[in-house]
């Protein structure tokens, strides 16, 4: 006990709060070791379910043959909703969303039997041959018919301040215009899963790649028509999840707990990736229009914007996506006047809901986009315009009358700009594109101001529970998943070194409901500063107890006690190894397990007004892009990307990096090559990767010089003062598409707007080069 000490740098900790260490399933993911539910392994007799899927859009059901499917090989039951014990609905805030169709369907893909079988196969099989008669109702299947129709699965919505028409009416220039953002399938790697196994007395087991293992918990308590105590939920980690598992693992969930309650025996469904992308929601899809007035510098003065996205058939999640999209339509800018209408349309689809950045990213294009327009109208540089609309003094209260008090966007700008030769770069390509007539240059820089917190308040708290064992070593519980964002890291991370040991002595457990209760999903980019906190808090409480404990044995003082490099110092004299100390507190009765809970102060929120302090700070990124088109293809390659994020000061950097790498090309993605195309008749055609392109490898641009802000500190009483990284990077993507759109202005010798939608797909931007070049040879 009383070894020399060690000299001191021997005594540094492994995996502390700010090391890059890698994440902690790596090596597993890399070997194809780590477990997903697909992979838990299959009790006896158990069997596989299919969902039979709605052909219509929109149709009353008249009749169902299901003979043949209770007839086909291995068939074990077949379930419609009559067979649903509880309640038939997986919507999560409306009661609106039915597990399976009972008298109507309402798109293309919606459930309405549910077969269980012997095999994966022989579900699929059968589940094809349900006999389904249909009568046609009228079908809503684009934003344009839901506005006329005025068909809306929740009421609009608008958020003003000051005299908007006044404002737009007195300014000396004024713009109008729209355009259409696509919108994005999640694309998980895992598809959607779950994997029931029934207990005794009515208990039910589901192993569920969900991102909100305590909804899924309610939901199939609420099916099954049992009290929530009788349904356990867990969740090693999802293969991605991207928003897409937010709300809509429910569903899988339900199927298989109804199917094992049916059967008693357990029950998997995993969708096939086509089956997958045909009935879950994606990234709402929206319709903007604008109409802007400023001044000669850019300085917008008032301005009016109108967005509509499609929700599908029910509400899911499309209250808070839109009211995030409405928060984000000021972006880093000030709109001193300002109206916002945000229309929810219902449409016979698929129910969109959470998808990274949560109707932010398409709030934030529009303004974006806007500003573009403002800058290519005045023929100035659209970073001027950009600039000269920055929140600063006296400028810093946004749309929703909050006050923007760490406002940094303006710093990285300037950083950026310099680092990544902006100026220069953007002269140099002005004068490449009028020497090559073919393949044409563009490049921009756009900032990104991200909110961080659920805007419904309540979600934003979260629980850990810590053990320490008598041997030392630490398992840490919380109510957080993983999903490959390194979420559990950098809370083991936060325990480890609270403790002043080793990253490698704390375990992270699998989340489970029954573990910790109640717990919000894990969204928002919230989960390391909500579960950061709670296990700090927990980890702090045994900390305490072993201090106490410790002064009282060795007689000294308990600020003469520290925790450092896996030992514990007395005082200057004495030492122990973290271990010894917890053996002989457990020989002395003190509790070695604690609880933490943390909810985020500060925050409120007024859903109906949209007014309040919806957010505790903001996160902060700018990017620059560069691009090359081929005005003859319309084809596009993003050739170079400079990043700089602010992660505050983060917890694990090489995690950091990676998630805004990650976003980076995901946003890309979205604003590019991810087309979601729905025929006549409303069926998804984009339903697998042949025909729906998501980015690879080879689209990441040879010169990606990414960084995180290194003054970057969080305002706020953050969990060590880092901040939220996981949604705000998709943003940085925009870049890309505005400099898509530079390089289209310049077809027309940079006279003028350029029209482009998103996604600037290769049949988008030959149709805006083809209308540019129009006008510029057009009779004056
Ligand atoms: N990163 C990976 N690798 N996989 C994912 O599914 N989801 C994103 C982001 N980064 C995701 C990801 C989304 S939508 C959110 S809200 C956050 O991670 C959630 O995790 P966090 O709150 O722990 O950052
Ligand atoms: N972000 C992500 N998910 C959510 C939110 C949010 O603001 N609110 C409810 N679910
Ligand atoms: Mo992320 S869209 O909040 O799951």
């Amino acid at each position: 006990m009383n070894d020399p000490r060690p000299p001191r740098e021997e005594a540094a900790l492994r995996g502390g709060v700010g090391e890059p260490v890698r994440h902690d399933s790596a090596h597993l993911h890399v070997s194809g070791e780590a477990a997903y539910t697909d992979d838990v392994l299959e009790a006896r007799g158990t069997l596989h379910a299919a969902f039979g899927l709605s052909q219509r859009a929109h149709a009353r059901i008249k009749s169902m043959n299901l003979a043949p499917v209770r007839a086909a090989p291995g068939v074990v039951a077949v379930l419609v909703a009559a067979d649903i014990p509880g309640e038939n609905n997986v919507g999560p805030i409306l009661h609106d969303d039915p597990i399976l169709a009972a008298a109507e369907v309402q798109f293309v893909g919606q459930p309405i039997f549910l077969v269980v079988a012997e095999s994966v196969g022989a579900a699929r099989r059968a589940a094809r041959l349900g006999v389904v008669e249909y009568e046609d109702l009228p079908a809503v299947l684009t934003i344009e018919d839901a506005l006329a129709k005025q068909s809306f699965v929740i009421p609009s919505v608008t958020l003003q301040r000051g005299g908007w028409q006044a404002a737009l009416a007195a300014a000396p220039h004024r713009l109008k215009g729209g355009l259409r953002i696509g919108g994005q399938e999640q694309f998980y790697l895992e598809g959607q899963v779950a994997y029931a196994v029934p207990g005794e007395d009515g208990d039910v087991l589901v192993y569920s790649s969900t991102q909100h293992p305590g909804e899924v918990q309610l939901q199939v308590a609420h099916a099954l028509g049992v009290e929530a105590h009788r349904v356990a939920v867990e969740c090693r980690r999802m293969g991605g999840g991207f928003g897409g598992k937010e709300t809509q693992a429910s569903h899988p969930a339900c199927a298989t707990a109804l199917a094992a309650r049916a059967t008693g025996r357990p029950v998997k469904l995993r969708y096939d990736r086509d089956d997958d992308i045909t009935i879950t929601g994606k990234r709402h899809d929206y319709l903007v229009e604008y109409d802007v007035g400023f001044d000669g510098a850019g300085r917008i003065a008032g301005i009016d914007l109108m967005f509509a996205s499609r929700c599908g058939f029910s509400a899911d999640l499309s209250g808070p996506v839109n009211d995030r999209t409405v928060m984000h339509a000021d972006n880093t800018y000030y709109l001193p006047a300002v109206r916002i209408v945000s229309h929810r349309c219902k449409t016979n689809t698929q129910s969109n809901t959470a998808f990274r950045g949560f109707g932010g990213p398409q709030g934030m294009l529009a303004i974006e986009y806007v500003l573009d327009e403002i800058a290519r109208a005045l023929d100035c540089d659209p970073l001027a315009v950009r600039r000269a609309n920055f929140y600063g003094p006296g400028r810093d209260v946004t749309p929703y009358d909050m006050r923007v008090e760490d406002f940094v966007a303006d710093r990285l700008f300037d950083e950026l700009a310099a680092s990544s030769d902006y100026a220069t770069r953007r002269a140099a390509i002005r004068k490449w594109n009028a020497a090559s007539p073919i393949v044409k240059r563009g490049i921009a820089m756009t900032p990104v101001k991200f909110g961080i917190s659920f805007t419904a308040t309540f979600y934003n708290q979260a629980a850990a529970l810590v053990h320490v064992y008598t041997d030392g070593s630490v398992l840490l519980n919380h109510g957080g998943t993983e999903m490959g964002q390194g979420l559990f890291t950098k809370v083991a991370q936060v325990v480890a070194h609270e403790f002043g040991v080793d990253l490698d002595h704390v375990r992270v457990s699998a989340s489970d409901t029954a573990r910790i209760p109640n717990a919000s999903a894990t969204a928002a980019s919230s989960g390391s500063d909500l579960n950061g906190k709670a296990a700090q808090a927990a980890a702090a409480a045994i900390k305490a107890r072993l201090v106490a404990f410790a002064a009282e044995r060795f007689q000294v003082a308990p600020e003469a006690i520290r925790f450092a490099a896996n030992r514990v110092e007395i005082g200057d004299v004495k030492w122990l190894k973290f271990g010894e100390l917890v053996r002989l507190a457990y020989l002395a009765r003190v509790q070695l397990w604690a609880s933490g809970f943390y909810k985020t102060p500060k925050i409120h929120y007024d859903p109906k007004t949209l007014k309040g302090r919806p957010f505790y700070y903001f996160s902060y990124g700018a990017a620059v892009s560069e691009v090359a088109i081929d005005t003859l293809t319309g084809e596009t390659r993003l050739l170079r990307a400079d990043i700089l994020h602010d992660a505050g000061r983060s917890l694990n950097p090489a995690i950091d990096l990676g998630q805004v790498e990650g976003g980076f090309i995901q946003g890309m993605g979205w604003l590019t090559t991810e087309e979601l195309w729905w025929n006549e008749s409303g069926r998804l055609m984009t339903h697998a990767p042949s025909t729906y392109k998501i980015p690879v490898a080879s689209d990441v641009p040879v010169d990606f010089r990414v960084k995180l802000w290194e003054r970057g500190e969080n305002v706020e009483d953050s969990i060590h003062r880092s901040k939220a990284v996981g949604e705000p990077p998709l943003m940085l993507a925009i870049s890309v598409f505005q400099a898509i759109k530079d390089a289209v202005a310049s077809v027309s010798g940079y006279e003028g707007t350029a029209q482009l939608n998103a996604p600037a797909t290769p049949e988008e931007v030959l149709r805006a080069v083809t209308a540019a070049t129009k006008r510029s040879t057009a009779p004056v």
